[in-house]
């Protein structure tokens, strides 16, 4: 029984059944284009799900520190002394500044460079300087406010919610898949990052579906058995299963996981990509390359150089479909059955999380 099989068994083919009772479509395509929209989307999924936001490495040490936005919500982890790691929205509770204004570095207290206030390690207030005598000043009530962090794989992720379910928990069957197929220590390369003009969700239904690889892809079309690429939907995210040819280095398992992290796994190294909203109309894509312990730089390029190529040509063809989104024509189209379920799998979360008050 090989790999595809196993995963198969573990994962149930929800998607496939409802697309064989009728022809199912894509999400409205105001809902590409819409402020209230990723307004909703913030709010009901980017605040509920865990996110990567960088590597576990960037905080090895005490004091150490990295910020992101992901979804225009200013965040930092830290790394307290007695080694544990703390996350933290990024905003002071006095009056809403930044407390940490570089992208990384290592502070040994957390003060706000605005009017001085200092936060312990574990965000509490700590320092009110020159206040005033302010009657019932709630010190202990205004803590910064707590998320979830933790790490995979030496990567870090956060979660909004500060009850958030465990990482792994949420990774599912992620883990196990990544297992088989990726080399057993694999070191950071490099990262790539683009800024692409196209709703977040226009890039991962690009990335939910092979059907494009044979006109889009040719490199990539040339690597794998595509008539039998095919993705596995889960609760939660997908499995993609691309077959290698004989000989060649490529082709391996990819998976994503809803809303915005997915992974690329060879045998010769793996990629990890995240589609991070900047706004409604804008994506940053963030493209992390490791190789195998022990491999060179020449291997590093080669890997990054089929990766940023692979991208380029997903680049080119997402911003030309939103450009298409935005103009009012296309309401909505018909999903492949045989290789546009992932697509569904990814809507059907969109739809759920979204609601019907938004509905189109
Ligand atoms: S906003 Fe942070 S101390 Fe005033
Ligand atoms: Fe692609």
């Amino acid at each position: 029984m090989n790999r595809a099989v196993n995963l198969a068994e573990v994962t149930a083919a929800l998607t496939d059944a409802r697309m064989k009772e009728s022809t199912v479509w894509t999400l409205p395509a105001r809902w590409y284009a819409d402020p209230v929209i990723y307004e909703a989307e913030r709010r009901r999924i980017f605040s509920r799900q865990w996110l990567w936001i960088g590597r576990e490495a960037e905080v090895a040490e005490p004091g150490q520190y990295v910020t992101a936005a992901p979804a225009g919500f200013p965040l930092f982890v830290r790394r307290a002394e007695d080694g544990t790691l703390h996350a933290f929205h990024n905003v002071c509770r006095h009056r809403a500044s930044k407390l940490l204004t570089e992208p990384s570095g290592r502070c040994s207290t957390i003060e706000c460079p605005y009017h001085g206030w200092r936060y312990r390690s574990d965000g509490a207030l700590d320092h009110v300087p020159l206040f005033g005598e302010a009657p019932d000043f709630p010190k202990s009530e205004l803590s910064l406010f707590r998320i979830s962090v933790e790490t995979w794989r030496g990567l870090l992720f956060v979660c909004l919610d500060p009850e958030a379910a465990p990482l792994i928990e949420w990774l599912g069957p992620i883990e196990e898949a990544f297992a088989q197929t990726a080399p057993a220590r694999v070191n950071f390369g490099r990262e790539a990052t683009y800024v692409v003009e196209c709703n977040w969700k226009t890039y991962i239904d690009n990335y939910q579906e092979g059907y494009h690889i044979p006109p889009l892809h040719p490199s990539l079309h040339r690597d794998l058995d595509w008539t039998r690429y095919r993705v596995i939907d889960f609760e939660g995210g997908s499995l993609h299963d691309g077959p290698q040819r004989n000989r060649s280095n490529h082709p391996g398992s990819y998976g994503w996981r809803f809303p915005n992290f997915c992974f690329n796994s060879y045998p010769d190294g793996v990629s990890f990509l995240r589609m991070e909203p900047v706004s409604h109309t804008q994506t940053r894509l963030v493209y992390q390359f490791w190789t195998p312990e022990g491999a060179g730089p020449a291997e590093l390029e080669a890997a990054a150089a089929y990766g940023i190529q692979l991208a380029r040509e997903d680049i080119g063809v997402v911003e030309v479909v939103q450009q298409n989104l935005n103009a009012g024509v296309y309401e909505r189209g018909p999903l492949s059955p045989r290789h546009e379920n992932g697509l569904y799998n990814f809507h059907e979360m969109v739809r759920e999380a979204i609601g019907p008050s938004v509905e189109a």
